[in-house]
């Protein structure tokens, strides 16, 4: 055995049970009764006693800005963060610079993601001018799509329905999940546009050019077209009570639809806006109380799957600006997220068992990645946060990982956080501090992904099968039949 964890318990989303556990190479070997595997010869056996082991936090949702924005982040400090906070795996978003739309930038993509310190995917661009695209970026390794239904930092435009129909009818092909900002982008623009013409620019007018609408509409269209085509998709940081109701009648229909919520939607509301300014500028925007608590409703009834992030970094001055429409949208959060959550663990808001589910097991199973992800059992990856349920901290920017030095959550006291971070049997943080030389330890999930494709709906009527001819449909006859 390379690694012996002697003492803790393991927790998974289904229950707890006092264990040491033996690693060997990125996997784990054994698990038995406390003292059951003294006998083992291992290379190290680390006294985690008092400590509750958990699957590492897996992160859909992360913008680590290399290439095109390294001011802000880059592979290395973004990953550092996220060991830092108990995160083993992240999923990284194509709104760089050059965005992630063809194979030749997954490519520069994944030679950036060489310094990485935890597993990663790469989200593959779905947009209105690369469709003919997708089909190459999933068979070169894109884990996943991200579509941006509305405007966001990097201005990248949104795709058409028309097109986005057609990007759901190729990626139900490819099997892989289509994650959607979901925001409609002509409802915003026009707002906003009618807003700045008269001369508002407060904080809360961010909330006013983007009411939950634009995500009520955004998310039951995707629905509808992920519904036609059978499109896997999720719906990216859910900020609304509005979108649950789609989001839960799309599921009761049988779409294959997940959802994923961040902090700042549970933790923050219109409340916080005049103390943090622009600070708290995100899209979608951070919205009523009444918001907040039915979505914490829907995070444990099981209608929003997961957590995430949008680990979105700016510097300060970037983030401040006296106009909330020259202020960057998104701060900081792989490091903090799993602090944040453990206090609402302390609290007695949610089981530990419940926080693995949607941190780690969720996101593994919706993207593929179980069974060697997301939980911690004999033959899964050895990526596991010990944390300290008690350990009280006060979460300043100055002191975190991200180059983004700004966070909504400053000063906030949290209770409970991961003391060590293992990736596949490797410590990457030990004792709340970073060990050394792990850059490049971190690896793409393609070779443990199943993606299996699900069975494509109204494929006869798919743009491919009419331009092929191969659909025998009226509403494509075929020459002869209609000679
Ligand atoms: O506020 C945001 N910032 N929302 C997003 O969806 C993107 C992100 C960014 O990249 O800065
Ligand atoms: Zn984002």
């Amino acid at each position: 055995m390379d690694l012996i964890l002697k003492g803790g318990w393991i927790v998974n989303e289904n229950g707890r049970e006092r264990a040491d556990i033996a690693i060997a190479g990125e996997t784990v070997a054994a698990i038995a009764a406390p003292g059951a595997l003294d006998d083992l010869s291992a290379a190290e056996t680390v006294d985690v006693t008092g400590l509750h082991l958990v699957p590492g936090a897996i992160d859909m949702h992360v913008h680590f800005r290399e290439p095109g924005y390294t001011h802000k982040e880059d592979w290395e400090t973004g990953t550092r963060a996220a060991a830092m906070g108990g995160v083993t795996t992240v999923f990284e978003m194509p709104n760089t610079h050059p965005p992630t739309r063809s194979v030749k930038e997954l490519r520069q993509k994944q030679d950036c993601a060489k310094k990485a310190c935890v597993d990663f995917g790469i989200y593959g661009l779905m947009a209105e001018d690369n469709v003919d695209e997708l089909e190459a970026l999933a068979a070169a390794g894109a884990n996943a799509f991200k579509c941006f239904m509305g405007n966001t930092f990097g201005n990248l435009p949104s795709p058409s329905t028309g097109a986005m129909l057609e990007g759901f009818e190729i990626a139900a092909k490819t099997g892989l999940r289509v994650s959607l900002h979901a925001e409609t982008a002509s409802i915003m623009a026009w707002r906003q546009a009618k807003l700045e013409a008269a001369g508002l620019d407060e904080p809360l007018h961010h909330i006013a050019a983007r009411p939950e609408i634009v995500a009520i509409e955004a998310v039951a269209r995707a629905a509808a077209l992920a519904e036609w085509t059978g499109a896997r998709i999720h719906v990216l940081h859910i900020s609304s009570a509005g979108e649950l109701r789609p989001l839960a009648e799309a599921k009761a229909r049988g779409v294959d639809v997940t959802g994923e919520t961040c902090p700042c939607y549970l933790f923050l509301s219109t409340e916080d806006y005049p103390r943090l300014g622009s600070v708290i500028r995100v899209n979608p925007p951070v919205r009523e109380p009444k918001d907040a608590a039915g979505i914490w409703d829907a995070l444990m009834s099981g209608v929003v799957d997961m957590i995430a992030t949008d680990h979105a970094p700016h510097t300060p001055e970037e983030k401040r600006n006296p106009r909330i429409w020259d202020a960057d949208c998104g701060f900081p959060g792989v490091e903090t997220q799993m602090p944040l959550m453990l206090t609402e663990v302390a609290a007695g808001r949610m089981t530990l068992e419940h926080y693995v589910k949607i941190s780690s097991a969720n996101p593994a199973r919706a993207f593929g990645m179980w069974p060697m992800k997301g939980r911690i059992a004999v033959g899964a990856h050895a990526d596991i946060a010990c944390l300290d349920l008690a350990r009280r901290e006060v979460i300043a920017a100055e002191r975190l990982h991200s180059r983004g030095k700004i966070t909504p959550f400053e000063g906030r006291e949290t209770v409970g956080a991961p003391i060590h971070t293992l990736v596949r049997g490797a410590f990457v943080q030990r004792d709340r501090k970073m060990v050394e030389g792990m850059a490049g330890h971190g690896r793409q999930v393609t070779d443990i992904q199943r993606m299996p494709a699900p069975a494509p709906r109204n494929e006869d009527q798919s743009l491919a099968a009419i331009l092929s001819g191969a659909a025998g449909t009226a509403a494509a006859p075929k020459a002869e039949d209609a000679a």
